[in-house]
């Protein structure tokens, strides 16, 4: 048996925001990040609408890129003083994956992040307040998911928290909201999006419902990321479709080690100045998974039919997979996403002088390599790596060598 969960209500179109009317309840906290819905207006027009509905409204606003459990426990102190039967949650993944985390500590005071950690473990929530998502970045598709992601800043290590509980009541998908996102994030979101649908494609835990989500999803990418990034903005709009309908597929049939090595690299040289952004990080390594995993069999017929339906060309599965590599390098190339770490700047952009350097990546490698073997996205990957392939994988993530292995 196969479960397949989705939020009950999905608003979508231009001016959707507008649909935060329709929530009853009594007191809903709006979470956001450091100021860009503010700064657009957003913020404000969602507290009118909440208004209008009749409620009671709070901010909780200042959550930081790749939040931190300090974070979540600092907004849930502030929901179980305020009590709120609505939390709403509206930005990047970031601020709503944090206000996710947040409700799972409201309803439980008790429960310890560690608690939270384990998958599909956490108790049934809506016992105080029900959640609603209105994404403004067009990649990590949180508003439709079951998972959150909240970093550890002690051990620099991002931990996924996975289980339908935390799957939202309400989405709300409005492209205007996506419209102002600088080009770097269109870059780098879109690429998350794309490994999410390529990664829930090829999972073990694929279906044919999360199949036709997930091909759907990368035609729609396929189609409009590289237009949408150079400021077509119709394209941008059709963007934020395709990001929600990638996580509708991967919510479902999970990810994979693309996702396994960026959530452990993404934070593991911070103290080196900068992270490897989660959607460039999924950029460098899906070509290089692509070829480890298509050692096995069932996965390399799976990227043979991406192939195909990206109208790709090639006449064996092996040259289809080549031809995908070949294809999602040149969108990294389009994007101004670098090739492998070694010549990812602080900046995020490609560079000669990296900000890992070589001495500091090989130090890490073990420690990483076991991190992201032991990832909760690893377990639905077509091909389960050792300790020394791990290891291996990661360095071509690095040099940017061939994946013969
Ligand atoms: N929960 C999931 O299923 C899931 C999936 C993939 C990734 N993630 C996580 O999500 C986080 C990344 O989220 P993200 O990529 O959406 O970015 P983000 O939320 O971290 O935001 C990045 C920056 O963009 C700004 N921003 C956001 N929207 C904007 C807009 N419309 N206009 C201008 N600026 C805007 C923010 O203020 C912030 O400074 C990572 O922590 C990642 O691990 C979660
Ligand atoms: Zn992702």
């Amino acid at each position: 048996m196969a479960r397949f969960t989705l939020p009950r209500d999905l608003y979508h179109g231009k001016g959707s925001l507008e649909s935060l009317k329709n929530l009853k309840g009594k007191k809903a906290i709006v979470c956001v990040g450091g100021g860009s819905m503010k700064r657009f207006g957003f913020l404000d027009r969602a507290v009118d609408y909440l208004k209008e509905a009749g409620m009671e409204v709070k901010i909780f606003d200042g959550i930081e890129p790749d939040p931190s459990v300090e974070t979540v426990m600092r907004g849930a102190e502030v929901m179980l003083e305020f009590q709120p039967d609505w939390i709403v949650a509206m930005g990047g993944g970031s601020p709503i994956d944090a206000a996710k985390a947040m409700w799972i500590k409201y309803e439980y005071p008790d429960c310890t992040f560690e608690d939270m950690c384990k998958v599909f473990g956490i108790p049934s929530l809506r016992k105080k307040a029900q959640f609603c998502a209105i994404p403004s970045t067009s990649g990590t598709a949180t508003e439709v998911t079951a998972f959150s992601i909240i970093t550890d800043y002690s051990k620099g290590i991002k931990y996924p928290i996975a289980d339908f509980e935390i799957t939202p009541d309400v989405a709300i998908v409005d492209p205007d909201l996506a419209e102002t996102m600088p080009q770097k994030l269109v870059a780098h979101t879109g690429m998350d999006a794309l490994t999410h649908s390529i990664e829930a494609f090829v999972s073990t835990a694929n279906c044919d419902y999360t199949d036709a989500l997930a091909i759907h999803s990368i035609e729609l990418i396929q189609d409009n990321l590289i237009k949408s990034y150079n400021g077509d903005m119709a394209k941008r709009d059709t963007m934020h479709n395709a990001q929600c309908l990638a996580g509708m597929a991967f919510s479902n049939a999970l990810l994979g080690i693309v996702h396994s090595m960026a959530h452990k690299t993404g934070a593991a040289f911070a103290d080196k100045g900068a992270h490897i952004i989660h959607g460039a990080a999924n950029a460098m390594y899906l070509p290089k998974v692509i070829k480890f995993n298509s050692k096995d069999e069932t996965a390399k017929k799976r990227y043979g039919i991406i192939a195909d339906y990206m109208k790709l060309g090639g006449k064996t599965d092996d040259e289809k997979v080549d031809l995908l590599i070949k294809y999602i390098c040149s969108m990294n190339d389009a994007l101004n996403i670098p090739q492998c770490i070694k010549n990812y700047g602080a900046d995020s952009y490609p560079t000669d002088n990296g900000f890992v350097s070589e001495e500091v990546f090989l130090e890490r490698l073990p420690e990483i390599a076991k991190n992201a073997i032991g990832d909760a996205c690893t377990g639905s990957n077509p091909r389960q790596p050792s300790q020394e392939e791990m290891e291996k994988l990661l360095k071509c993530c690095y040099y940017d060598t061939e994946v013969d292995f």
